[in-house]
């Protein structure tokens, strides 16, 4: 089964919204297989962000997710990936399509409320970063 892994950024957090974007991802009838919070040290955010290590944006990204506790979930079901990718909207909440997380809550394209993995090879590599084996569940028992 495809798993997702998901970050509620430090915006969401600090606007307590991370029950809400919970709640939208399991609407979707995906199933939350491992949750838990974290602040996320520098080399752990250079790590997760190391595909953008050649950016503009990347020191004050790294500076940005590593500011403050989040929360951090693996969601599993048909499609994952993309249906989470869909719900989001994209990456600059002022162009997200009205409905998504990003376009209801986002701030700026920086400060855009949700990270979701944006293919399963890359989930695999994202999930390992943040959870052993033995904090995921099978769900499907
Ligand atoms: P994410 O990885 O967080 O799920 O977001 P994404 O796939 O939609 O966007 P991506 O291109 O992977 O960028 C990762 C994160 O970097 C920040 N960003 N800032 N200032 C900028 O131009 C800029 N561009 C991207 C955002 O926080 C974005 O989510
Ligand atoms: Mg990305």
């Amino acid at each position: 089964m495809e798993r997702s892994l998901v970050l509620i950024k430090p915006d969401a957090m600090e606007r307590n919204l991370s029950g809400a974007i919970i709640s939208r991802l399991e609407g979707l009838g995906l199933k939350l297989v491992a949750l838990k919070m974290l602040h996320m040290d520098r080399a752990l955010a250079e790590k997760h962000y190391a595909p953008h290590r050649e950016k503009p944006f990347f020191p004050s990204l790294v500076a940005y997710i590593s500011s403050a506790p989040i929360a951090v979930a693996v969601f599993e079901g048909e499609e994952a990936v993309e249906l989470i990718r869909k719900a989001m909207g994209a990456t600059d909440p002022s162009k997200a399509k009205a409905g998504t997380i990003r376009a209801d809550f986002g701030l700026d394209i920086e400060h855009n409320t949700i990270h979701g993995s944006d293919s399963p090879s890359t989930a695999e590599k994202e999930i390992k970063l943040f959870f052993s084996g033995d904090e995921i569940y099978d769900r499907r028992r």
